[in-house]
């Protein structure tokens, strides 16, 4: 049997960071990953910065000690929350983030409406103002904090009655206003893009930031001289502060594999492995 080596860590809330761990599993197929998911606190979008950042560093910990040699913050939210005190808090460690679209949105509209559909705590952080005011060049852009959207991705709802409203409801009124492009700024989105295309047409295009993540994570590993080459299929370990079975179950339709997934337990600050 093959040995494990360093592994990815890449976290999320819940399920959402899938989008970006299955576009990392293509670009990188050799490497090894650890994917965390905090679906015991999930939703992270309206919960206060501070907290999402004692959360996220307690994931990094927890990680870190699955001997992760990069770490994915696979989640716009708590990049916002989080991106910057991570990289103080373990300067020796590699840190991919992620940010809402908007430069390549900007570049390529033609009416010059963007909608960016984001949690309230992405559009609070200074990472949002910070990309808008380097990027937006003139361009409108209109905001939508989808209430309601992630945890219906959470139960893979990804085309029930209820979710097509939070998404016409959001949509709609930028349609109204010319938007030609949507840039998703959180990453369970990517889960409904057919739902989104389907309410906006096939002409609005849809930004899914997963794959440039991906090729992100790919040059860092270059560069550190880590990148694991194949032929080898790289092991998925999966950890929830949820049900593992619930997780297990949505990983054909969210992942497009199986593997195995092993529920934590949060204890104050700390993620603890049960026995066994
Ligand atoms: N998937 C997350 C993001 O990219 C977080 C969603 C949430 O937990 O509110 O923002």
């Amino acid at each position: 049997m093959e040995k494990p080596s360093s592994p990815l860590g890449i976290f999320d809330s819940g399920v959402g960071g899938l989008s970006v761990l299955r576009a990392i599993r293509r670009e990188l197929p050799a490497e090894d990953m650890v994917y965390f998911a905090d679906q015991g606190h999930v939703p992270y979008g309206p919960r206060p910065l501070e907290q999402v950042r004692d959360f996220s560093e307690a994931i990094t910990r927890f990680l870190l000690d699955r001997g992760a040699k990069l770490i994915v913050v696979a989640c716009n939210t708590a990049s916002a929350a989080a991106l910057h005190s991570l990289r103080q808090a373990f300067p020796n460690v590699p840190f991919v983030g992620m940010e809402p679209a908007v430069k390549p949105a900007a570049e390529t509209t033609r009416t010059g409406v963007v909608g960016v559909l984001a949690t309230p705590a992405t559009f609070q952080g200074a990472l949002y103002a910070s990309v808008v005011e380097r990027f937006a060049n003139g361009v409108t852009l209109l905001q939508d904090t989808c209430p309601g959207l992630v945890q219906q991705i959470e139960k893979g709802e990804l085309d029930t009655p209820a979710t097509r409203q939070i998404l016409e409801s959001a949509l709609r009124p930028m349609l109204e206003r010319g938007i030609d492009t949507v840039v998703l700024g959180c990453t369970h989105y990517p889960f409904v893009i057919p739902l989104i295309q389907q309410i906006a047409g096939p002409d609005v295009r849809v930004i899914d930031p997963a794959p440039a993540v991906a090729r992100q994570t790919a040059r860092l590993l270059e560069m550190s001289g880590s990148r694991r080459a194949g032929p080898r299929s790289g092991l998925l370990r999966l950890f929830t502060s949820g049900e593992a079975d619930r997780l297990q179950s949505l990983l054909p339709r969210l992942l497009g594999e199986v593997a195995d997934v092993r529920a934590v337990r949060w204890d104050g600050l700390k993620i603890n492995l049960p026995q066994g």
